[in-house]
């Protein structure tokens, strides 16, 4: 069921969510690129790709890329937008993040952004992520925070539900961070980063952002200074910034040591 929904909503969005002036900026995209060890002979995977924005950066850097969602709509677009681009070495495919369909191993490194808080029981999008790297390779998971309050988080939460019914749940950082350790992987380095973006085009490209729009206003009324994951600022001339906090984690498989005798 929320698959379908899934699909519905990242198919309505497909087009602005490529063009969105936040997903393709320095602090989204070039943020997480620069963060990842990468390398000419690797290989990467791109899970939950959507548009191909990151896997499209990712290309120049690494030997292969693949890149895997669940909307059709979406891979069409990222298989598009790569060959208008020249990438021949980035390839993508539909497929569902929590049973991925490659074996163990076969990735040096494996990176998702703003896909955890679509996902019911996320934990099972990580797992398949530490599957399918090579012992020594990397997983990177980055996305905008829940709050850590749970009062804070409903509101935070309601808002977004509001406005994209994909939405499941904005994870705060520890719990993100006890994702990947029980997968079994070791912290190489995080970071998290306030970010801000135009609040009309945020809450356009959500399918129920324009009808939803009087009821997440007065939602905003009612907490005017926000939560620490969620919060809008209007200036003198009335544009609205919406305010949240990207978390970037980047962690690392174990080597496996093989006993000798
Ligand atoms: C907000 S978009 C992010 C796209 C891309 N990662 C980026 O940051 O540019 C979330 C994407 O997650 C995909 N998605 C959600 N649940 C998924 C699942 N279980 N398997 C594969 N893709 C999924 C959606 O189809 C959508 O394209």
């Amino acid at each position: 069921m929320h698959q379908d929904t899934i699909r519905r909503e990242f198919a309505h969005q497909s087009s602005a969510f490529n063009v969105s002036p936040f997903m393709r900026s320095a602090e989204a995209l070039t943020g997480l690129i620069d963060f990842l060890p990468l390398a000419d002979d690797q290989r990467w995977l791109d899970v939950a790709c959507g548009p191909g924005l990151v896997a499209r950066a990712l290309a120049p850097c690494v030997r292969s890329v693949d890149g895997v969602d669940l909307t059709s709509a979406m891979i069409d677009l990222a298989t598009s937008e790569a060959r208008r681009e020249a990438i021949t070495n980035a390839r993508f495919s539909v497929g569902d993040v929590t049973a991925l369909k490659w074996s163990d191993g076969e990735f040096d490194g494996a990176v998702t952004r703003f896909s955890l808080h679509h996902i019911p029981l996320p934990e099972r999008c990580v797992e398949e992520m530490a599957r399918v790297v090579r012992s020594g390779g990397f997983v990177a998971i980055g996305d905008h925070l829940g709050a850590r309050d749970r009062a804070d988080g409903d509101w935070h939460e309601t808002i977004e539900r509001l406005r994209d019914p994909s939405h499941w749940a904005c994870l705060p950082l520890a719990m993100v961070q006890g994702m990947a350790e029980r997968a079994g992987l070791m912290r190489e380095g995080e970071k998290v980063v306030p970010f801000a973006l135009e609040f009309d085009e945020w809450l356009n490209r959500g399918s129920g952002g324009p009808a939803a729009r009087p009821l997440i206003e007065r939602a905003l009324r009612d907490r005017p200074n926000g939560v620490e994951s969620f919060r809008v600022e209007v200036d003198g001339s009335g544009v609205a910034t919406l305010h949240l906090m990207y978390g970037i984690t980047l962690w690392r498989k174990p080597v496996l040591t093989v006993a000798s005798g």
